[in-house]
Formats: structure tokens, C-alpha cells, sequence
């Protein structure tokens, strides 16, 4: 295994066209034609779309090790149907997903759809479930007539194993259809992950280190693609889906020089498209994002996202951030995509159909209030005894934290003590964010994970309508769920 720093410099080298000098000739050899793209700088591809008629969408999705072409180079990945990210799922409200998962792994799995509005129970969005190796198992998703348009995606939730299994390659993008459509040039979905490999193209293990801060991987990818070209004309709008499959790492995004304009996050959607210069997608959440274009090239790139580290709890000695707190890799800017703009500008499009507002629950009944704790502590043993809790407790998946009369709305402050940012992700039902460290959200803001920054808290507010059955609220940075900050919920 090469040192990290050589191994991020050899890569930022590839992107200047040195990839065959870095990683040697087999770099370039990849095949012609694959949809994964060999080389940084090739046009973006986009997963296979699968899409639902008559009201039903019955796949097939095979979870197994690949080798795949993979940023210059080869590597060996999980992935869905053959490689990153498995298929885009498309539906519209009221229907029926009916996923056969195949699991060709060496370990179990299973399959959670995130942010969708559908049962817990049974066969359906079920994380209690173990799916073995070699066996099928068959899954049925029924979407409400009513379930919010969004973007949503499929990841194995199998406890224990989550944060390994999503960074080696498995999801993909689900999105449910508007009811009325937005006028636009062209739509496009972009995945985000991020992966490290080592020489031989092998996933890399992370430290006990950096899963206790949540492993970032080396390379980030969009589509399976480092680096990849999208063209467009000017005054072009497009419509991004973009989700944020990183196990671990957040992203704010910039495109600068173009407009961009968020339609929403998750599920939410906000009455009118809202400019913005830049926005954070924590792991786990979705942007539904307008972009015109202007003529010229742009980067899309992450910038780094301060997510606290363990300052204070080692002694100091591991600073999250600054010269000394190397634990996280984003400290420097990533350049997902370049947009190149160019060729006759476009006749301007009809403009986008305002929305309905949002169901606001500040203006509803509250039954239930909750506090519910996220920490960290220290256990026997320097570092490899780092404890992630909720409420001071582990997951276990034979007891209840919580039980919730269904139909009612319950508000929950969130406090986080420690010193890290933790995004809480609860399955099932949307949340309404309320409140940020008891200062007001002034308008229905949706989402499916919220992020509690460290030493902070944060109010929410959840309606539990149509469904019962246990599910799961955790934190969304995937090691720290494998390592039991999750707990059980039950709807009665
Ligand atoms: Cu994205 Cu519980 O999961
Ligand atoms: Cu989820
Ligand atoms: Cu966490």
C-alpha cells in the first residue's frame, strides 16, 4: 500500500492526463464502450434507467464483487447489476416496487429504500431483515397515491456491515416523479461517491481511526466517473438529481459561474426555486437542483465541510481540522465535474410552475415531545473503545427506544454533546425541521436527514401518519451506525 499522500497526489496527477505514467500502462487499457468511464474526462454517463408502467416496477438487482474500470485504472467493487451505482429506479406516487435482491456477496445483506414514504413492515422497507449469501430474497414497496415526488435512493442496510458494503459500491438513485413537470433541456441524475482502492485495485480498510470519524474515501466519484465532461448550450436549464452516497464525507457544492437553484432536499420542495450560491448535502441527503447555463466551463466541486472532530476527547491530540488534524481527507476542494458550456444559446423556457406549500406541522397539534441524546464516550482502551450512543445505548434490535402512537405528531429535540456532527436519519417518516440550536426555521423545510452539528441541537417535527411497524433512526455518518448510534422505533 502506497502512503495516502502519494497515493492523492498520484491521482490528481491522472486528472492532468499523467494517469499511464502514475498507475502504469494497464491504466488505459480499459474497454471501449464500458459505461464506467476509464479515463477522468470522459463524458458522463448515466446508470440504466428502469421505470415503471402501469403502476408496478419489478427488478431484479443482483448484489456481487466486480472488476471494474475505475478512475484510470481497474478495480474490484460491489455493485449492483454489474457495477457503481446499480439502476435508477423511477416511479411515480402510488406504486408498486417489487425488488428481487440477489445477494451474490460473501456476507449478508439486505436492501433499504431511503426517504421513501412506504411500510416498514414484512417484506417491505424492512432493515431487520438478513439477506444470506446465495439466496433471494423478494421485496414489495407500495408507494401512497399521495407519496412527495423527490429523489430517494436504494442502499443495503444490514447491520454492522452498512458502512463497507455502501463505500465498496452498492446504490443507486430512486425518483418518484412530480405530478407536474418542470420545463427543462435535459435532466440528469449524478450519484456521489466516494471510494479509496489500493494498488492492486482492492477497497482499502479503513483505520479504527478514520471509521471513528467516518471514512472519506480518496476518490469521489460521480456515476462511477472521476472527473467526468457534461456538455451543454447557453441558457440551457437543467434538472440535477443529485444524491450524496458517501459513507461518510459531506458536500457543499458550487458551480460557480452558472445559476443554480434548488427545487428542494429529499422529499421537501420548496413553493418557489431558491437561488443559491452554494448548499451542503450531508451524507445521505438528495439535491433536486435547477442549473442554467452561461457560456463558458465550470467545475462542480465539494468543498470542505468542517464536521467537528475528536478534539478534546484524545487528550488533544487529534485535532479535526488544521495542521495537525489530518483526519479528514476534504480538506482541500474536489472537482467532481466540469461543465463546458457552449455552441448557440437556447430560446428561453416557459418558467417553473410555482408548487403547493408544504403541510406545515408547526401549525398542527403536538402529542408527543422527545429528547433524544446522540454522544460519544470514551471505552476501555485508547480509541478502539470510542462509543457512539443514542440516549446512552447501542442499537439493539430486540429492544424498543421509542413508541410512538401512530396518526400523531411528536416533536423531537435532538442534542449532540460530542465534538462531531452527527446527521440523524429516520426511515420511514419525513421530518420537519423546526428549530437550530433553538433558533426558528422560518418556513416548512422537509427533509429525511438533518444534521446535528456538534455540541448543538436541533428541533423536529414528524407526523407518523399511514404506517406501522418497528423501523430505525441513526446517524447517517455509516460507521458510527455499524458501531451503534441507531435505535428502534415502533408506530402502534
Ligand atoms: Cu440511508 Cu438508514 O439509511
Ligand atoms: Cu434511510
Ligand atoms: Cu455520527
Amino acid at each position: 500500500m502506497i502512503p495516502p499522500i502519494s497515493r492523492r497526489r498520484a491521482l490528481q496527477l491522472g486528472g492532468l492526463g499523467l494517469a499511464a505514467t502514475v498507475v502504469g500502462g494497464a491504466g488505459l487499457a480499459a474497454a471501449a464502450g464500458s459505461r464506467f468511464s476509464p479515463t477522468p474526462g470522459a463524458e458522463l454517463s448515466e446508470p440504466a434507467v428502469l421505470r415503471s408502467t402501469g403502476g408496478l416496477l419489478q427488478v431484479r438487482l443482483e448484489a456481487a464483487e466486480q472488476r471494474v474500470p475505475l478512475a484510470g485504472g481497474e478495480a474490484t467493487i460491489l455493485g449492483y447489476n454489474g457495477g457503481l451505482p446499480g439502476p435508477t429506479l423511477r416511479l411515480h406516487p402510488g406504486d408498486r416496487l417489487r425488488v428481487d435482491l440477489a445477494n451474490r456477496l460473501g456476507e449478508a445483506t439486505n436492501l433499504h429504500v431511503h426517504g421513501l414514504h412506504v411500510s416498514p413492515q414484512g417484506n417491505g422497507d424492512n432493515s431487520f431483515l438478513a439477506v444470506q449469501p446465495g439466496d433471494t430474497f423478494a421485496y414489495e414497496f407500495r408507494l401512497p397515491p399521495d407519496h412527495p415526488p423527490g429523489v430517494y435512493w436504494y442502499h443495503p442496510h444490514h447491520h454492522g456491515t452498512v458502512a463497507d458494503q455502501i463505500f465498496g459500491g452498492l446504490y443507486g438513485a430512486i425518483i418518484v416523479d412530480d405530478p407536474v413537470s418542470i420545463p427543462v433541456t435535459r435532466e440528469r441524475v449524478l450519484v456521489v461517491s466516494d471510494i479509496s482502492v489500493d494498488d492492486t485495485g482492492r477497497i482499502q480498510q479503513p483505520s479504527p481511526m478514520a471509521q471513528m470519524m467516518g471514512r472519506e474515501g480518496e476518490l469521489v466519484l460521480v456515476n462511477g466517473q472521476r472527473r467526468p465532461r457534461l456538455h451543454a448550450g447557453p441558457r440551457d436549464r437543467e434538472r440535477w438529481r443529485i444524491v450524496n452516497a458517501c459513507t461518510a464525507r459531506y458536500l457543499r457544492l458550487r458551480l460557480d459561474g452558472q445559476q443554480m437553484q434548488l427545487l428542494g432536499i429529499d422529499s421537501g420542495h420548496f413553493a418557489e426555486p431558491r437561488a443559491v450560491e452554494e448548499f451542503v448535502l450531508t451524507t445521505g441527503n438528495r439535491a433536486d437542483l435547477l442549473v442554467t447555463t452561461a457560456a463558458g466551463t465550470a467545475e462542480l466541486r465539494a468543498l470542505p465541510v468542517d464536521r467537528g472532530g475528536m478534539t478534546g476527547m484524545m487528550g488533544g491530540m487529534m485535532g479535526g481540522r488544521g495542521p495537525g488534524g489530518t483526519a479528514f481527507p476534504t480538506e482541500e476542494p474536489v472537482t467532481l465535474a466540469d461543465l463546458e458550456v457552449a455552441g448557440p444559446a437556447a430560446v428561453p423556457l416557459p418558467a417553473v410552475p410555482a408548487r403547493a406549500a408544504a403541510r406545515d406541522l408547526r401549525a398542527e397539534p403536538v402529542a408527543t415531545r422527545r429528547r433524544i441524546t446522540f454522544a460519544m464516550g470514551m471505552g476501555a482502551g485508547m480509541g478502539m473503545g470510542m462509543t457512539f450512543t443514542i440516549d446512552g445505548k447501542r442499537f439493539d434490535p430486540d429492544r424498543i427506544d421509542q413508541l410512538v402512537a401512530a396518526g400523531t405528531v411528536e416533536e423531537w429535540t435532538v442534542v449532540n454533546t460530542s465534538p462531531m456532527d452527527h446527521p440523524l436519519h429516520l426511515h420511514v417518516w419525513p421530518m420537519q425541521l423546526i428549530a437550530r440550536t433553538g433558533r426558528p426555521v422560518t418556513e416548512p423545510t422537509w427533509q429525511d436527514v438533518v444534521n446535528v452539528p456538534a455540541r448543538s441541537d436541533v428541533t423536529l417535527r414528524v407526523a407518523f401518519d399511514h404506517f406501522t411497524g418497528r423501523t430505525v433512526y441513526h446517524c447517517h455518518v455509516l460507521d458510527h451506525e455499524d458501531r451503534g448510534m441507531m435505535a428502534v422505533l415502533e408506530a402502534r
